[in-house]
């Protein structure tokens, strides 16, 4: 008999013939009612159990965790809190599991005590929820860029350039770290390395792209990137995905739109198509926030705020005025800012972000036209020649979401740029190349993919949104 998903079985008719469920056991209770869950859906199918026909040792083996597989005809439920559960003819016990030691016990665990058993968790409700979010949301990152004709480009995860800037690379290399090959200066001799010269791991994708842009048009990556900042803080891992469109003849503005687009788009194809999940998630969060002090608390549920963005415009703003706005802001005068701002120049740290979206503007917001001074080499130069063509996308309980840019298309002015900054120019050759044949204007941005789910679920810490987070002094699993 071929066996059914649990979905399936809540979406399908009672018609009273056998069917075949296979799952692990969450509960079982009253050596009769199983709560099976099989991973397709949040909800748990009750299982009924006729327990006086039932071997003794088949009854004992039922225990939370076990792997079953259960045959019966599925019933309308006398039981409250469900519409039909299974009466159960045959058992078969695939994999027992000792509810002693089994460390997913049925009751609440803290988020620090599953991140210990990261193997175990997507095995909670709530895990089980996020982790069919994620898959969700990366599915309509999928279909929104085909259906706006944009081509999946890979870029690759090992390479020799730096795409920020930041210095913040994991070296890849398979010289003997005991043993390393010097050159006559005393460096370190990349050359008789696996690649024959210094790789790390990709900070960002965004070069390459930018490279298919001016073939194919419109382009995005979507991968994992890396990097080295000593961050330990909720929105950062040393491991992340990010997606990155890349399209030619766009302007900034037209980027702008497009990010916005985007976003709304993959936030309503995860309300239309996980609602379930998306309302355990609401509910969770609305005991999470009871939790926090008042002023702390966010003014609203999870799955309000999600329809708050798709019925809002993100508001934009010029760093400009954002600085203007932050100096005569009260946590600035009155010295709450950790950093306080003092003059135009300075880079925006997290809480100015925090504070703009949440407390001024009550609502997304784009930034753009950042001082040349602190972003990166790309970007393209405005007429002022203090400011550049950036936007970055900020939002509430978050900060930064989305971090983008036109991109600088002058060689002339690219190469000043790169003096300036001390680019490594012998790297970056081909790159440089697209700006000598048929340069032209593009823009592109990148999404934090984790940052878009901590937002969807109402997540706290990023940790809790990727299945194995890679953290500074953490690489378990
Ligand atoms: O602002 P970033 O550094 O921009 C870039 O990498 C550009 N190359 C993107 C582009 O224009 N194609 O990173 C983009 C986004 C951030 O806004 C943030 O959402 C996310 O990537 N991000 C991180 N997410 C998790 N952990 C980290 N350490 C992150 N660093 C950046
Ligand atoms: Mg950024």
């Amino acid at each position: 008999m071929k066996r059914s998903k649990v979905v399936d079985v809540f979406n399908s008719e009672i018609n009273h013939t056998e069917i075949l469920v296979k799952g692990w056991v969450r509960t079982f209770r009253s050596n009769r009612f199983i709560a099976l869950n099989d991973g397709s859906t949040i909800n748990n199918l009750q299982c009924v159990v006729d327990f006086e026909n039932t071997k003794e040792d088949t009854l004992k083996k039922i225990a939370t965790g076990a792997a079953v597989s259960l045959k019966g005809v599925l019933v309308e439920s006398s039981g409250k809190g469900q519409s039909v559960e299974l009466k159960v003819s045959e058992i078969i016990i695939l994999g027992e599991s000792d509810p002693e030691k089994y460390p997913l016990q049925p009751k609440k665990h803290s988020l620090e005590f599953l991140r210990e058993i990261a193997h175990l968790r997507p095995r909670t409700n709530l895990f089980g929820a996020i982790m069919r979010v994620r898959h969700t949301l990366a599915f309509a990152v999928h279909q929104y860029f085909n259906e706006k004709g944009f081509f999946y480009y890979n870029a690759p995860i090992v390479t020799g350039s730096d795409a920020e800037g930041a210095g913040e690379m994991f070296q890849v290399t398979n010289l003997n770290l005991k043993d390393i090959p010097k050159t006559e200066e005393g460096n370190v001799d990349f050359s008789q390395d696996f690649f024959g010269k210094a790789t790390n791991l990709t900070v960002s994708g965004q070069l390459e792209a930018e490279t298919a842009a001016m073939a194919l048009g419109q382009v995005y990556t979507f991968g994992p990137t890396f990097r080295a900042e000593n961050s330990n803080t909720s929105r950062h891992l040393a491991e992340f995905w990010m997606i990155e469109p890349e399209m030619a003849f766009v302007e900034l503005d037209e980027n702008m739109d497009i990010a916005e687009e985007f976003i709304k788009y993959i936030i309503k194809y995860a309300l239309d198509h996980r609602k379930e999940d998306l309302e355990f998630l609401d509910q969770r969060f609305a005991q999470e926030e009871k939790t926090k002090p008042t002023k702390d608390r966010q003014d609203m549920g999870l799955i309000e705020k999600l329809n708050f963005i798709l019925d809002n415009n993100f508001k934009r703003v010029s760093y400009t005025e954002a600085i203007d706005i932050l100096k005569a802001s009260k946590p600035n005068k009155k010295g709450k800012f950790k950093y306080k701002i003092e003059e135009w120049g300075a880079d925006l740290q997290s809480e100015h972000e925090r504070f703009l979206v949440e407390k001024h503007f009550k609502q997304p917001v784009i930034l753009f036209d950042y001082p040349a001074k602190i972003k990166a080499f790309y970007m393209r130069l405005n007429d002022d020649g203090n400011t550049v063509r950036a936007m970055d996308i900020l939002f509430p309980g978050i900060g930064e979401i989305v971090g983008g840019s036109q991109r600088e298309e002058r060689l002339d002015v690219l190469m000043q740029k790169v003096e300036e900054l001390g680019v490594d120019k012998e790297e970056l050759w081909w790159y440089i190349d697209t700006r000598k044949y048929g340069t032209a204007p593009h823009s592109g941005f990148g999404l934090g993919f984790e940052r878009i789910i901590q937002f969807v679920t109402g997540m706290g810490n990023i940790r809790d949104v990727i299945p194995f987070p890679r953290t500074p002094q953490n690489a378990e699993f």
